[in-house]
């Protein structure tokens, strides 16, 4: 919705004035439309995207001072507690909560290709046993595009759809295999009587020489971990997923794009930083010194699992996870000193000057991987599980951008290299 106008007046040789749109949205910052910018000469700077919205979107809000983040409307607190992550996936697709027999349809959907192509275990194969899980993720997601041609059509909704059930459906599968392979251990075939987060701890923990007993404690914190990581918005990897889409891409070349900027550090690959860093530090005694080093200009060290580009208050989905935590690590009777060295960590953190005026707080990241180390998922495992999880949120808004008219994602740039000049002979220089 177009609200009011904003004018841009240019000093200069010839003063100038160019009229901007300012647009609304139902909730949040109203945006200035520069596209005129470039018709005028200019166009605007912004490294980093902080204050540059790239698309519109009606899937997942998110109030960075408030600490709120919504999927549809729905605040993610309540999504936590009472939905599953096959139905919240539903909703970021749809729009909509299903009733019924529309969860039962897409359930079952789901449920019933969760199989892979038998050749692509040939993949597995050929990686080193040493591999990391998200290097394999990488590869096999991207490669699934030379298996299953007949959803590759991104033009034609039906074939998205299809590749949407496929994707969603067989993650789990190509994680567990990605696990299984790094530790010598057959693949496990999924069960199709199960549901998506116990089939996924079938396949990471079962073994074909005896039945898989899973535990239903564990299957719940495990769907909890995916409903958390289901979608952020306009965040790096998806924003990567829009940008490959934008190009015509097919899903699965973009779902592996997606992945690989999850791979770091600074996103999804923090959740693996987080646990190294509760073990580096070892002993409550030392976290006065982490944080002392997360202060020093001078020292490169992070809280790991501490900021967020958007949250400038507790993330939601750090909140929900610190109970679930507790409860998780209780009901296992699991005693984690490294809990002990989070607790203590946040605690310092929360009080400290620098954190509160730099406004960072525990992020998802913080508390994830201490349940899922409870739940006995390896380390490397960690941000392949967030990448199972924000399968849906990637696909729900590469769909929504296929699903209206769109442009190639093209960025532009303020050029500082050299003007131009006259090639020199190589002995002249
Ligand atoms: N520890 C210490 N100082 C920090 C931290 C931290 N974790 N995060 C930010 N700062 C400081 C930073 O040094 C900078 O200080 P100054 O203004 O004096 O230069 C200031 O806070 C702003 O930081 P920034 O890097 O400019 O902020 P950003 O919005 O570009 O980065 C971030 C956000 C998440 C990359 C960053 O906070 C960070 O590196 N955190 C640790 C990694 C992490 O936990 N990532 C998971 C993010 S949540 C899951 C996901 O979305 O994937």
């Amino acid at each position: 919705m177009v609200d009011t106008k904003a004018t841009l007046s240019i000093k200069g040789e010839s003063d100038s004035a160019i009229d901007l749109d300012i647009r609304s949205g139902t909730v949040g910052p109203s945006v200035v439309d520069i596209a005129p910018l470039s018709k005028n000469g200019y166009f605007t700077f912004d490294p980093g995207f902080v204050a540059t919205a790239s698309c519109e979107s009606k899937i997942t809000y998110i109030d960075g001072d408030a600490g709120t983040l919504l999927h549809r409307g729905y605040p993610i607190e309540q999504l936590a507690e009472k939905s599953d992550y096959l139905e919240v996936c539903y909703l970021l697709l749809n729009g909509e909560l299903p009733n019924r027999e529309e969860k039962e349809a897409f359930d079952r959907t789901v449920r019933y290709h969760t199989m892979l192509n038998d050749n692509i275990a040939d993949f597995y194969r050929g990686f080193r046993y040493d591999a990391h899980p998200m290097a394999m993720m990488c590869a096999t997601v991207g490669a699934m595009s030379s298996f299953y041609h007949d959803s590759l059509d991104i033009n034609d909704p039906e074939s998205r759809q299809v590749a949407t059930f496929r994707l969603i459906s067989k993650m789990p599968t190509l994680a567990a295999m990605s696990y299984k392979h790094s530790i010598g251990q057959p693949s496990m075939y999924p069960r199709n009587e199960l549901d998506y987060a116990e089939n996924f701890l079938h396949m990471m923990f079962g073994n074909p020489c005896e039945e898989t007993n899973v535990n239903p404690i564990l299957a719940d914190a495990m769907d909890k971990i995916f409903i958390l990581h289901a979608d952020h918005e306009q965040n790096a990897s998806t924003s990567t997923v829009r940008l490959a889409g934008s190009s015509g891409a097919n899903p699965f070349a973009c779902i592996a794009a997606g992945i690989a900027t999850l791979w770091g550090p600074s996103h999804g690959g923090a959740n693996e930083a987080v646990l190294r860093m509760l073990g580096e530090i070892g002993d409550i005694s030392n976290v006065e010194a982490a944080v002392k080093r997360a202060k020093d200009k001078d020292d490169a060290f992070r809280l790991m699992g501490f900021g967020h580009r958007v949250y400038k208050n507790f993330d939601p989905r750090a909140k929900v996870l610190k109970k679930s935590c507790d409860q998780v690590l209780g009901e296992l009777g699991i005693n984690d000193p490294l809990l002990d060295i989070a607790r203590k960590l946040e605690e310092i953190a929360l009080e400290d000057s620098y954190f509160i005026d730099k406004k960072l707080y525990p992020n998802v990241d913080f508390y994830s991987g201490i349940i899922l180390q409870a739940l006995g998922i390896p380390l490397s495992m960690f941000t392949v599980i967030f990448a199972i999880g924000r399968t849906v949120g990637w696909i729900a808004h590469w769909n929504e951008m296929l699903s209206e008219p769109y442009k190639i994602g093209r960025p532009r740039q303020l050029y500082t290299g050299h003007a131009i000049r006259d090639y020199r002979d190589i002995e002249q220089r």
